[in-house]
C-alpha cells in the first residue's frame, strides 16, 4: 500500500468518524479539513433506509425512487446563506461535467427546514441549480425519519443578528449506487471535478 493509499483510507475513515460524531455529539457543522473523502465504494458502508416525503411538485415520494438508479443526495436549507447553494450548485457541476454518466444520477435535495420550505418554495430552489434536481419535504417527522436514516444531523439555530432562525446541519453530499452502496462521500473542500471524476469512475450504462 503505497502512502498516498495510505493517506486516502484515513481520510475516509476520518470522514465516516464525522458523520457520526455529527450524531452522536451534536457538533454544530462538521467541516472537513482534509479534502475529498471519497475512495470508494467505501467498504460496506451504507446510508439511506426508508422514508415517506413530499416532492417539490407535491407528489408523494419514498426510497423506491433512488432504488436501482445511481443517486447524488444533499441535505440542507433553502434559507442556508452559503453553503447549501455552494453544495448543490458543486453537485449540479459534476453530474453535468461527467457527460452521458451524470445523466445517468437522481439528484435529490432534502430540506430539514419543513417548517420554511414548502412544495412551493423547494420547487422555485431547485430549479436554479439543475433541470433534474428534486426538492423533498414534508412533515418535521417525515424529514427527521430521512434525516435519521442518512445519518445527517440537523437543528435549529437561533442567531441574535439575524432576525430569522437558522439550521445547524451536517454537510455532505452522497454518491449512493444502485443497490443502495455508498460509492462516495463528499465535504466541503470536495471539488466538482473530483466528484465527476467518481461518477464517471463508478456509473455503468
Ligand atoms: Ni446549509
Amino acid at each position: 500500500m503505497d502512502r498516498r493509499r495510505k493517506i486516502d483510507i484515513i481520510l475516509l475513515l476520518l470522514g465516516l468518524l464525522g458523520v457520526l460524531l455529527a450524531v452522536g455529539a451534536q457538533v454544530r457543522l462538521i467541516q472537513l479539513k482534509s479534502g475529498a473523502v471519497s475512495s470508494g465504494p467505501v467498504a460496506g458502508a451504507r446510508v439511506g433506509g426508508p422514508f415517506t416525503l413530499i416532492d417539490h411538485v407535491g407528489a408523494a415520494r419514498d426510497e423506491s425512487m433512488i432504488a436501482g438508479r445511481y443517486a447524488m443526495i444533499y441535505f440542507g436549507f433553502t434559507y442556508c446563506p452559503a453553503i447549501c447553494p455552494t453544495e448543490l450548485q458543486k453537485m449540479a457541476r459534476a453530474m453535468d461535467d461527467a457527460g452521458p454518466a451524470g445523466e445517468s444520477i437522481v439528484p435529490v435535495f432534502v430540506s430539514i427546514d419543513p417548517e420554511r420550505d414548502t412544495p412551493e418554495v423547494m420547487a422555485r430552489y431547485v430549479a436554479q441549480f439543475h433541470p433534474r434536481l428534486i426538492g423533498l419535504t414534508g412533515t418535521q417527522e417525515q424529514v427527521d425519519v430521512a434525516a435519521e436514516a442518512y445519518k445527517v444531523f440537523a437543528r435549529k439555530a437561533e442567531d441574535p443578528s439575524l432576525s430569522e432562525y437558522t439550521m445547524d446541519h451536517t454537510s455532505y453530499i452522497y454518491f449512493i449506487g444502485p443497490d443502495g452502496t455508498l460509492l462516495g462521500i463528499y465535504g466541503l473542500t470536495s471539488t466538482p471535478a473530483e466528484i465527476a471524476a467518481d461518477i464517471q469512475r463508478f456509473v455503468k450504462s
